[in-house]
């Protein structure tokens, strides 16, 4: 089920011109994030994207894992340096987020649901997440690196128990597998097309596209906080990219980045 390393083909793929270069293919990692904050610190430039065939630490939103096997997935990182207020730093995996649902969408014509923050779903089951981790140095962003994880052909059979009930695939959601260079090649060509706009105006460039692209509005759900949670029927999201919800007492905002969604 695996197809031929990312680094054999990717480079001739690439669509976009900013993003994926230099490109840093590798094929057992811990984790692309950590290697690309490392490369960032040393002062590889904006664009720069690191690619794992597999890795072993892979980190996933709030302390979790992220189940990363060899040769199914597209697991990577990019580093940015955008010029912005470091608050708007909780957007970029929002921004992250859309562009791989539209990649996806491109390369299998089949349109991925968005679950605020930033989860990707198809078929009710999750295939892919988005990791957004920043350095900031007083009032600038020193670089962010936006991670990606997409589970494109792997089997149900290869989940492990506790994602078997909730993960998916492309290939699960679809009944075919894909080529990932291709998929790959399309989610950084739609970032790129997106991430100035981004810059330029926050998560409003994209608050709209990203409307469209969730079933969560007028849907009652709970959003968890590691200590606490707030229940209510999801009414918007502002022009900073937070949750606006409907609650017994009025409306609440929450903020992108530190609750995960239990969609009643
Ligand atoms: C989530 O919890 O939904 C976010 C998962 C993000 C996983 C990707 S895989 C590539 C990059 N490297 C990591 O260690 N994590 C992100």
């Amino acid at each position: 089920m695996t197809d031929a390393p990312l680094a054999d083909q990717l480079e001739a793929v690439l669509r976009s011109r900013r993003f994926g270069l230099p490109l840093h293919c590798y094929g057992r990692l811990g984790s692309t994030n950590e290697a690309a904050a490392r490369l960032a610190q040393a002062d590889a430039p904006e664009g720069t994207l690191v690619t794992a065939e597999e890795q072993v630490s892979g980190r996933g939103r709030q302390g979790r894992s992220w189940h990363s096997p060899p040769g199914v997935g597209i697991w990577m990182s990019l580093i940015l340096r955008p010029s912005i207020d470091p608050e708007k730093c909780t957007g970029i995996p929002l921004l992250g987020a859309l562009a791989v649902a539209s990649g996806i969408e491109q390369v299998t014509r089949a349109r991925p649901q968005l679950k605020w923050p930033n989860d990707v779903y198809m078929d009710g089951r999750k295939v892919a997440g988005v990791l957004g981790e920043s350095v900031v140095e007083g009032t600038r962003v020193k670089f962010a690196v936006l991670g990606m994880g997409i589970n494109v052909n792997l089997p149900a059979s290869a989940l492990p128990p506790e994602l078997s009930a909730t993960a998916g695939s492309l290939a699960m959601a679809t009944g075919r597998t894909w080529d990932r260079v291709a998929v790959l090649a399309a989610i950084l060509a739609g970032l790129e097309e997106r991430y100035d706009a981004y810059v330029a105006r926050g998560f409003s460039a994209i608050r709209t596209e990203f409307l469209s692209s969730t079933h969560l509005v007028g849907r009652p759900v709970e959003v968890i906080y590691p200590h606490g949670s707030v229940s209510g029927t999801v009414l918007d999201m502002a022009a900073n990219g937070e949750l606006v919800l409907a609650t017994g007492g009025g409306t609440s905002q929450v903020r992108v980045g530190e609750a995960s969604l239990k969609v009643k």
